[in-house]
């Protein structure tokens, strides 16, 4: 018994001293010369620390290593690393298979070196870095299937040689660099067939895309959006039927898109916008059932739409605005299409009504029609669209702006609403019209624009407590401006432009919340509008349909206001754009102007203003266009400032003006007078200004040289210099290399 007992403490006394050599061989010690590169990658980064302390860097953070010890996963996304990327480190971790080092703030290249001894790499992501440099001669290995260095600086053409190991590649993407050269579109017929994904957008690419894609009969996406990519739409690329999204936009392709399309059986995306692509719309294209995605808009396309796109039962998107497109819509059937959100027909040549199967598509979002020549009234049948909250009918020959307003003011999910240019001399819709109103509860854009309406700005506009945007501009509207405009709370954009708006500037509207202070950032508004609201003006999708990019904006000109410009209006401090032109605007440009720190359009011309031009404007250093034309202004224009760097058109009309940029000289003791009389504490800012101006301009060359005199410096001298040395190691290092794997050999025999 005893014996027995004595036996088993012995034994677990053995299991307990031999316990930590079972756990570290289970966990496989790693080797030595994995940890030195591993410390030596670590030691080339700056914060944060990695924390690899411990001897065995198997169980080091992002560290995976295979049952010998050898590292074979180094996987530190998003870890905040700083600093350059050591080649040399990495290349030694020849038993890497996946590297992941993406969303870091690493810089250096990728050099030949670096790819040289990785040749188990299956998965390479160093997306979103601050990597630079030309691509390497060729990929590390042929085991290598993901490769993402998009969002990076990396330049120069991609080597044709690159993809030779490229057999297992599927996935390669380099969008957001600065590649050039052309798009290597023969890449599946020589090395990579089984590709399934490729993303070579916001580049500078150029060329027409060369035949090839046809051969990736994997591909299933192929982007190449906002390059300079020009020819005709590549005709094999009607091959590679396993495509699902094809996106080119921004670029400058044309000729037709081919009815050859239809074999594109599992294409769910397309898009072609913002491109020069011409003819019909392949008549079959509706054959495609699995389309979610059509985007063509600005375009050549011409024809009618084809009947059969409204066999798409799965349309999310379809958007063909500006285009050449024509054809009576009332005669299109949408009714199948439950899932559409998005429906953008601006600015074409269509005609006839409102599709009434249109009100039956329950998911619609956004509806844009606006710029074609449609006509007839507003059916309450529109209100069966739950979810609008955008709608632009504008510019098309509808009529019945007061029952269009009363209908959609119903419209619970509206967001934004564009009713402007075809209700030719109509009324305002007025208070009597919207009796009981407690509609619009959620637009933050109202378009009247260009209507000829007449009648006074209406009461009903006062409850819009979420209004952000209101034109009004081009109508016949009557009456002041009333003062109840300065205390909606979020406008921040007014366009009462061509009226006939008479009486004063009301002080009021000096108090207009959103321009008053700089908003918290959490109160930056980051909606977005369904489409973009003003889609002539803008070639910048993105950026318009962005509520928070439009500029702060009062616009009164063109309309018949007296009095003085309000000195209250110096709390606008957020105003961007003041436009009062062609109005009858007298006294003197007040001083107070110039603390409109943000303003950058300034237009005052054709008025009746008086006295000089205050010389503290010249602290407005954002103003971009300044124009105090056709008033009664007078003595100098303060000097030493920008506001010499604009046009004389600036200034004309404005006799007793005078200094550059006008040709008529000043005459001493009349300028000073002059400006005493009006303001006294500006002869020193007069006399300060010149030196100001010198320093800055010194500034400006010393930084200029500074920054860009080693930029061109590290372009063309370093860069070669680097190159040649470059070269010479590589060649060191594989004559090195070669030695030591002979070597191996022969220690091994
Ligand atoms: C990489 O390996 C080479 C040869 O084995 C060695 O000379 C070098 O020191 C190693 N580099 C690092 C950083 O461990
Ligand atoms: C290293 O340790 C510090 C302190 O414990 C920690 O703040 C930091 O996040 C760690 N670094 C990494 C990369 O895990
Ligand atoms: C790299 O890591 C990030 C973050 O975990 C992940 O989203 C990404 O998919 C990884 N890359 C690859 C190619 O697996
Ligand atoms: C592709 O990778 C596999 C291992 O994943 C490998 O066996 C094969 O040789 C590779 N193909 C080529 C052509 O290199
Ligand atoms: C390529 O990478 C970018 C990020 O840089 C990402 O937005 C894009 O979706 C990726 N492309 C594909 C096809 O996954
Ligand atoms: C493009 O790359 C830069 C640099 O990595 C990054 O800051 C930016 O967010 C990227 N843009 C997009 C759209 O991914
Ligand atoms: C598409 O493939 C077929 C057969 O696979 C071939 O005959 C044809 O030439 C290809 N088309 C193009 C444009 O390459
Ligand atoms: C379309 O597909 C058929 C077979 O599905 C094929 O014969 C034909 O060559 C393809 N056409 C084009 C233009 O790729
Ligand atoms: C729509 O599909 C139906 C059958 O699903 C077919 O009969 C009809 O011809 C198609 N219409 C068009 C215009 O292609
Ligand atoms: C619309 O059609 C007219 C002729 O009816 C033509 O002059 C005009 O250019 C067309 N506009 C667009 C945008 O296609
Ligand atoms: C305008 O629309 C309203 C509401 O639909 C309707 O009641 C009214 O009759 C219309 N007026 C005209 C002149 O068509
Ligand atoms: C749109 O504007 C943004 C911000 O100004 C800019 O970064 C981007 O490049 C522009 N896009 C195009 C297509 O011009």
């Amino acid at each position: 018994m005893l014996v027995q007992a004595y036996n088993l403490i012995a034994h677990a006394f053995l299991l307990f001293l031999l316990f930590p050599y079972i756990i570290s061989t289970n966990i496989h010690d790693c080797k030595q010369t994995e940890r030195s590169s591993l410390r030596s990658f670590a030691s080339t980064l700056s914060s944060p620390p990695l924390n690899w302390t411990s001897i065995d860097c198997c169980r080091w953070k992002g560290i995976t290593c295979d049952q010998d010890g050898w590292v074979t996963r180094l996987l530190l996304p998003s870890k905040g690393l700083k600093g350059g990327i050591s080649p040399t480190s990495l290349a030694n971790l020849t038993h890497l298979t996946h590297l992941n080092l993406s969303h870091n703030s690493l810089y250096g290249s990728l050099e030949t070196r670096f790819f040289l001894f990785l040749n188990r790499l299956e998965i390479l992501d160093l997306s979103y870095n601050h990597l630079s440099g030309e691509l390497p001669l060729s990929l590390p290995s042929s085991n290598i299937r993901i490769v993402d260095l998009s969002s990076n600086h990396f330049f120069g053409s991609i080597p044709s040689s690159f993809f030779h190991q490229g057999s297992n590649l599927t996935s390669f993407n380099v969008s957001n660099n600065t590649f050039t050269g052309y798009v290597p579109s023969s890449i599946c017929v020589h090395s990579s067939p089984s590709l399934r994904l490729l993303d070579f957008s916001s580049n500078v690419f150029n060329g027409s895309l060369a035949p090839g894609l046809g051969k990736c009969s994997k591909l299933q996406v192929f982007r190449a959006s906002h390059n300079n990519l020009s020819g005709l739409f590549p005709e094999d690329i009607y091959n590679a039927t396993k495509l699902e999204e094809i996106a080119l936009p921004l670029n400058s392709l044309h000729g037709p898109i081919s009815d050859k399309i239809v074999n594109l059986t599992n294409l769910a995306i397309l898009d072609l916008s913002f491109n020069h692509f011409g003819h019909d719309v392949p008549l079959n294209l509706g054959k495609l059932s699995k389309l979610k995605f059509v985007t063509f808009d600005f375009n050549n396309l011409e024809g009618v739409l084809p009947p059969s796109l409204m066999n798409c039962t799965n349309l999310v998107e379809l958007r063909l605005g500006s285009n050449n497109l024509e054809g009576d819509i009332s005669m299109l059937d949408f009714s199948r299409l439950s899932q559409l959100t998005k429906l953008d027909l601006r600015m074409n040549n269509f005609t006839g009504t409102i599709p009434v199967s249109l009100y039956s598509c329950s998911s619609l979002k956004a509806i844009g029609l606006a710029s074609n020549h449609l006509e007839g009234q507003i059916e309450a049948e529109i209100l069966s669209l739950k979810s609008l909250s955008f709608l632009s009918l504008s510019y098309n020959r509808f009529t019945n702006v007061t029952g269009a307003m009363k209908i959609l003011m119903n419209c619970k999910s509206l967001h934004a609403l564009s009713l402007a240019g075809f209700y030719e001399g109509e009324g305002m819709p007025s208070d009597d019209d919207m009796v009981d109103f407690d509609g619009f509860q959620n637009l933050r854009a109202l378009n009247l624009a260009n209507s000829n309406l007449y009648g006074q700005i209406p009461v009903w506009l006062s409850k819009l407590k979420n209004l952000e945007i209101l034109l009004m501009d081009g109508n016949q509207i009557t009456g002041p401006i009333p003062s109840w405009l300065g205390t909606l709370p979020r406008l921040f954009y007014i366009s009462l432009r061509k009226n006939r708006i008479s009486g004063e500037f009301p002080k009021q509207l000096c108090r207009l919340p959103r321009l008053l202070h700089e908003p918290i950032a959490s109160q930056l508004d980051q909606y977005e509008f369904e489409l973009h609201i003003f889609p002539n003006t803008i070639a910048n999708q993105t950026l318009t349909q962005k509520l928070y990019f439009y500029p702060t904006t009062i616009d009164l000109s063109e309309n018949n206001i007296v009095g003085d410009i309000p000195t209250e209006i110096g709390q606008l401090q957020l105003l961007q754009k003041l436009d009062l032109h062609s109005n009858n605007f007298s006294g003197v440009i007040p001083n107070q102007i110039s603390n409109l720190k943000n303003l950058e359009v300034l237009n005052l011309c054709m008025n009746h203003l008086s006295g000089i031009i205050p010389s503290s404007l010249a602290s407005l250093h954002f103003l971009k266009e300044f124009n105090a034309s056709y008033n009664n202004l007078e003595g100098p224009i303060p000097t030493g400032t920008q506001l010499q760097s604009f046009n004389t058109s600036s200034f004309d009309g404005n006799p007793k003006l005078c200094g550059a940029p006008l040709p008529n000289k000043c005459r001493p003791n009349k300028d000073t007078d002059a400006d005493n009389k009006n303001n006294k504490d500006e002869g020193n800012g007069h006399q300060q200004l010149p030196w100001f101006y010198i320093f800055t301009v010194l500034g400006f060359i010393v930084g200029f040289w500074g920054v860009c005199g080693s930029l061109i410096i590290n372009n063309t001298w370093r860069y070669a210099y680097f190159q040649f040395m470059d070269n010479l190691k590589d060649r060191l290092y594989v004559m090195i290399t070669i030695r030591i794997n002979t070597m191996k050999i022969r220690l091994r025999d």
